[in-house]
């Protein structure tokens, strides 16, 4: 047996390539490992999206060269990075046996006997998208509590600051029976929880049992048919590919959680015109406002970006007066990044470093003040929480609420898998602190 290391960066959407990649290689002799330590393959699963991103792949190749000069290890950067930098990576660090996008890991097994086979360096970055998903393994075992489903992939947006349409390719909607098939399996395995996933998951148009076209709105009913599965969840959306029969979905799918992750990046027109983001403020504003009549309960969340080539003082503040107009459970906001390529990365009004380091600290300010204050008001009230893993202490349980945040529950252990309602006693910056409801009861009834 042959000891496999996977080390993930970026978004949902690696998170679930990951498994893939792990469930791809166990059937040649690969199981999982925790460390590095021990592993003879290590597989490093890149994002592109911030310079930042990108540089943290070549210090931890510089570490990767140590280990294996001391010993045989294979190498195999996947992910975004390999789709943009692939050949780059190959020149500048000899150390690295595979290179393979995030649409051809597929073929991962082949290039591993292939390198074992004659040495030297393998790259795949092409988008056989379609061949993908269908040569990929379907899981076994027992598998977690809340579980990501990858049903869209790519995007045809091109926001000016972006790189994922270049690493990621077009876009490109699995078919609803092949979706289906996979969700029914991973809710056979325990899941209870699914969050489908998507670069721009919302723009969904995937083929149905019907040969027409289905959007996600009509995806979820039919998922939500599924028997076992509590939730559904959907990530990341566009506003512009907010649908009237998604928002319906929320009113109408009782699995379908009340919170909605909808980025909108700056508050400003001007700005969002810069981004090529296709949509207006007030735009975005009548949306939320179309999504809370629909859903009352519904949370938001959301990515920003400040500094923006161009960004003034006055569009920072248009940014400030949307967060706190709005009112947000939860958000990321990163400085711009300026990415190759992308068409905002020539302006000429790049925002020098402390500008946007300054701005990015008043954001969060008012975005920290938002969360917490979203946080302390579920304090006293009954939540139903989804518990997923047991705790720290004996028989504690950690489960989510219908807004993802975490609830540590004393006694609960025997619930993992399943929702239960708990009252929420406290609240701390990262978690909340609940009781069963039926713990409360019991202490009320003696
Ligand atoms: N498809 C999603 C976002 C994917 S990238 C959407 O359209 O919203 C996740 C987030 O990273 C983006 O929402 C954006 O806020 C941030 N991001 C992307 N490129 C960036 C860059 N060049 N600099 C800083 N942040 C960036
Ligand atoms: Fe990037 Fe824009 Fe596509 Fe989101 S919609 S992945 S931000 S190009
Ligand atoms: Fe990063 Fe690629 Fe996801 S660039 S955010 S890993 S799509």
């Amino acid at each position: 047996m042959k000891k496999l290391f996977i080390k993930t960066y970026g978004c949902q959407m690696n998170v679930y390539d990951s498994a893939r990649m792990a469930e791809l290689l166990a059937p040649i002799g690969f199981c999982s490992s925790a460390t590095p330590d021990d592993a003879d393959m290590i597989i490093l699963n890149t994002c592109h999206i911030r310079e930042k991103a990108a540089e943290k792949l070549y210090s931890e190749l510089g570490r990767l060269k140590k280990l294996k000069d001391e010993r045989k290890l294979t190498i195999a950067v996947a992910g975004c990075v390999a789709q943009a930098e692939g050949q780059e990576i190959m020149a500048r660090a000899p150390q690295v046996d595979i290179v393979v996008g995030p649409q051809s890991y597929h073929r991962l097994p082949e290039m591993i006997a292939r390198t074992a086979r004659c040495g030297g360096q393998t790259l795949e970055t092409e988008f056989p998208v379609l061949e993908k998903f269908d040569a990929l393994p379907k899981g076994e075992g027992p598998g977690s509590t809340s579980a990501f489903l990858t049903v869209q992939e790519g995007c045809d947006k091109f926001c000016s600051f972006c790189v994922v349409p270049y690493t990621r390719g077009p876009e490109y909607s699995r078919p609803v029976a092949q979706i289906e098939e996979e969700a029914a399996r991973l809710v056979a395995r325990g899941a209870r929880e699914l969050t489908l996933l998507g670069q721009n998951v919302n723009a969904y148009r995937g083929e149905g049992p019907d040969s027409k076209m289905w959007s996600l709105a009509k995806l979820l009913g039919r998922l939500a048919n599924i028997d076992g599965l509590a939730r559904l969840r959907y990530m990341t959306s566009h506003p512009r590919d907010m649908s009237d029969d998604l928002i319906a979905a929320h009113h109408d799918l009782v699995q379908l959680m009340p919170y909605l992750h909808l980025p909108v990046q700056s508050g400003s027109n001007r700005i969002l015109k810069a981004m090529n983001r296709g949509h207006s403020v007030d735009d975005y504003r009548r949306l939320v406002d179309r999504i809370r009549t629909t859903r009352p309960d519904i949370a938001l969340s959301s990515d920003f970006i400040v500094g923006f080539p161009g960004e003034s003082d006055v569009d920072f503040a248009a940014t400030l007066a949307l967060v706190r107009d709005v009112g947000f459970a939860q958000a990321y906001s990163f400085k711009y990044s300026r990415r190759p390529g992308t068409p905002a990365a020539a302006a000429h009004k790049q925002i020098p470093d402390d500008v946007k380091e300054e701005r990015l600290r008043k954001l969060q300010l008012v975005l920290g003040e938002q969360r917490a204050a979203f946080d302390a008001a579920s304090v006293g009230r009954v939540i139903d929480v989804l518990f997923e893993k047991p705790g720290r202490r004996a028989r504690q349980a950690i489960g989510r609420t219908p807004y993802l945040q975490p609830v540590h529950v004393e006694n609960a252990a025997a619930y993992i898998g399943e929702v239960r309602p708990v009252h929420i006693d406290a609240v701390f910056p990262n978690s909340l602190k609940g009781t069963l409801v039926s713990a409360r009861q019991e202490a009320i009834d003696h």
